[in-house]
């Protein structure tokens, strides 16, 4: 890992800087932006299927949804260049997944208006989460034990940086940039259904009500692990021995990993990180 504009990263998301930092964007293109392990995927997916889960059976049940959704600035020997694949896509709209905080993200989304979904997960959920991922991902940073992982995440030196800084950098985005959807990890556990039509209205969609039903039960977390398509099995760099990529999808999972001194001293560090931001999340629903 590395200082990268002020933040932490690997070269994997910064190998192809120029391309992405000059990336075109279109007017109805929608980014979907979040820390990394936010439930990204499963917003993606949602979005797949809201847009593309009538087009077309085939590439319903073949295509990994990291290909129907490249990953803007990652760069990977396995794939070609994301920001290549972006370009080549020929869906509309195109759908682009990023982790950049808010300053890093290229200029041409500000100034094509294109559309952003962010999500957010609150602070102790997303950091158990992340330390499973860098555990079974080969290409994140050995996370070592958990006590050394939790002191890495509250001093933010995790690839793209802290997770204090990015959820509040883009929920004051939010407040001056109106075609910004913010949405939470927590709200969608709780009644995915109801996250599924804010989406829909946000994105001007007048999805049949049966088919919002339909695609709501098809993105449960039981669902989106057996399916192919989502559960990033066919990536050869993660090592599924070691944990799943859909591992628990539950809010609270934290409370069986940190012990209590843990949880005192992350509170306080969470005080004064977030001092000066009005988001607020929840930790159980
Ligand atoms: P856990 O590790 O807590 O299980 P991302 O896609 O941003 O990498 O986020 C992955 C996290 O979202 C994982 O969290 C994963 O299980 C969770 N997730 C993915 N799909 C989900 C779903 N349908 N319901 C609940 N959680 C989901």
């Amino acid at each position: 890992m590395f200082d990268f504009e002020g933040i932490s990263m690997t070269h994997f998301f910064t190998d192809n800087w120029e391309k992405v930092k000059n990336f075109q964007a279109r007017p109805d293109d929608i980014l979907i932006a979040t820390y990394p392990k936010a439930g990204t995927t499963w917003v993606s997916y949602i979005l797949d299927l809201l847009y593309f889960g009538n087009d077309d059976p085939e590439r319903q049940t073949s295509e990994p949804i990291y290909i129907r959704i490249p990953f803007l600035e990652s760069c990977f020997q396995e794939f070609s260049t994301w920001t290549e694949m972006v370009d080549n896509l020929s869906t509309v709209p195109r759908i682009i997944k990023t982790h950049l905080p808010v300053q890093l993200v290229p200029k041409s989304f500000w100034e094509q208006n294109s559309r952003i979904v962010y999500v957010a997960r609150n602070a102790k959920d997303n950091a158990v989460s992340y330390f499973h991922f860098d555990r079974m991902n080969m290409v994140q940073p050995e996370p070592g034990d958990w006590d050394h992982y939790l002191e890495k995440f509250m001093k933010g030196k995790n690839v793209f940086g802290p997770w204090f800084d990015h959820v509040s950098g883009w929920w004051e985005k939010k407040q001056t940039y109106s075609n910004l959807l913010y949405l939470f990890y927590e709200d969608l556990v709780e009644d995915t259904g109801r996250e599924v039509e804010r989406l829909c209205s946000f994105l001007g969609l007048s999805t049949l009500v049966e088919e919002r039903e339909k695609i709501t039960k098809g993105v449960q977390f039981d669902a989106m692990k057996q399916n192919k398509v989502t559960n990033h099995v066919t990536i050869p760099f993660m090592d599924f021995k070691i944990s799943p990529f859909m591992r628990k999808g539950k809010v609270g999972d934290w409370k069986s990993h940190f012990t209590v001194a843990q949880n005192e001293q992350f509170d306080e560090v969470y005080k004064q990180k977030m001092k000066n931001t009005t988001v607020k999340f929840r930790t159980e629903i």
